[in-house]
């Protein structure tokens, strides 16, 4: 597929190609075995343009479109997915959204802040007792005069222990169900906000994540994004955009285990020839070059098709879907393939195959496991929805 991409998008991926590859590749061993957020590189991805790649230049970032912004996200996360993680938070999950849906204040106040890296942003859905069923939410908030006075525990939250401002979803309604749904932009340094502990996580160790807790919490009305009852469909929307970026982040990562492998099975050698001979690593190297290309096309698909919605206004929830679904369950298996291709010295921390072994679980869970994108995808084609 000859994608034909502009000068722009060149741009974009050559250097978050050369940031990644100067900047974060020394510190990303470092920040994994520590899990602490890495404020500096962050700092600076956002100067380069990388936390608002979306964002129209007259809000702080960069202008660009669907195409330049899974590029990045690749090259980011080829050589370090928590970097790409806390990336693909800022630009899908808070940038985009409050671009989306938000007043022109909410646009100055928030979008600048996050897309120049200058403040971190966060999503908030999930709770205790509500992940894939997202919809069944118990935190609440009720109206009080010009604020609205938010109670509850929300958990997974990406990004949280660093966040300066959270999209936080609750209901305002509970007797509506999902239609009962309110969206909000909380500021994180209000009285009532309370973070809970940060998780020890398996991957994407230094994309820090932790439980948040909202005890009569006051956010001014002027913060709901939307109308009330319109946060679920918010939601769904963001989410749709978010899986895009989420299988980059995933492509990124089986690149990096693929190229491991390819220069491995020339060079290491057993029983008097290169690994590369036999036919049983082949067949592993052509299984994972194969779904590689498989997703960088379900990717680019996803990509164009959100393109398209910014005219047409139809969904891309199937082709989002489709593309994440692919792409994590392919970096899963490029991660393992690898591993299996480096035997002893894929399972040392001496090379960062084990990392990627880490770090590429996560993408089949985050932003919706595989079982939601295959009832996603069912659904849709079945015309359950
Ligand atoms: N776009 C717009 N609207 C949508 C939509 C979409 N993609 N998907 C559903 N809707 C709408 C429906 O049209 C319906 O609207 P009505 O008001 O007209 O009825 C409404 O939403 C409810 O839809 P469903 O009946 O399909 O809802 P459901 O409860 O049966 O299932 C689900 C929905 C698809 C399973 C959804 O709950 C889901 O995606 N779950 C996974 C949640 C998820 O991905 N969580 C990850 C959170 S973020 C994260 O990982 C942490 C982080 O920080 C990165």
């Amino acid at each position: 597929m000859d994608l034909q991409l502009t000068e722009e998008q060149v741009m974009i991926r050559d250097a978050a190609r050369a940031f990644a590859q100067n900047e974060i590749a020394k510190v990303a061993a470092h920040y994994d075995e520590s899990g602490e957020f890495p404020y500096e590189t962050v700092k600076k991805m956002g100067q380069l343009g990388f936390m608002g790649i979306e964002v129209p230049e007259a809000y702080g970032g960069a202008g660009l479109d669907t195409i330049a912004y899974v590029l990045a996200m690749e090259e980011i996360d080829k050589v370090d997915a928590a970097h790409g993680t806390i990336m693909s938070v800022n630009n899908s999950l808070f940038c985009y959204p409050i671009l989306k849906y938000g007043t022109e204040t909410q646009k100055q106040n928030y979008v600048t802040a996050v897309a120049t890296g200058e403040k971190i942003g966060a999503y908030s859905l999930t709770e205790p007792m509500s992940g894939s069923d997202a919809a069944t939410m118990r935190s609440r908030a009720y109206r009080q005069g010009d604020h609205y006075v938010i109670n509850g525990a929300k958990s997974w939250v990406t990004n949280g222990p660093a966040a300066d401002f959270v999209l936080l979803f609750t209901m305002t309604d509970p007797e509506r169900g999902h239609r009962g749904i309110t969206a909000f932009i909380i500021e994180t340094d209000q009285p009532g906000f309370h973070r809970g502990r940060t998780e020890d996580k398996l991957g994407v160790r230094a994309s820090a994540t932790c439980e948040i807790h909202y005890d009569n919490y006051r956010c001014p009305v002027e913060n709901r994004l939307g109308e009330e009852g319109e946060g679920f469909k918010i939601a769904m929307t963001v989410l749709d955009s978010g899986r895009i970026g989420i299988a980059a982040q995933a492509l990124g990562i089986a690149g990096a285990a693929y190229e491991a492998s390819l220069k491995y099975a020339r060079e290491r050698e057993a029983f008097g020839q290169a690994i590369g001979q036999f036919q049983g690593i082949q067949w592993k190297l052509a299984d994972m070059k194969c779904r590689l290309d498989a997703s960088r096309l379900l990717i680019y698909q996803a990509a164009l098709a959100k393109e398209a919605a910014k005219t047409s206004g139809a969904r891309f929830t199937t082709e989002a879907a489709m593309a994440k679904l692919f792409a994590s369950e392919t970096a899963m298996f490029c991660a393992h393939q690898a591993l299996q291709i480096h035997a002893g010295m894929g399972y040392s921390k001496e090379m960062p195959i084990e990392r990627y072994f880490r770090d590429a679980k996560i993408t089949e869970i985050y932003e919706g496991t595989s079982e939601i994108q295959r009832m996603v995808i069912a659904r849709n084609e079945l015309g359950l929805r």
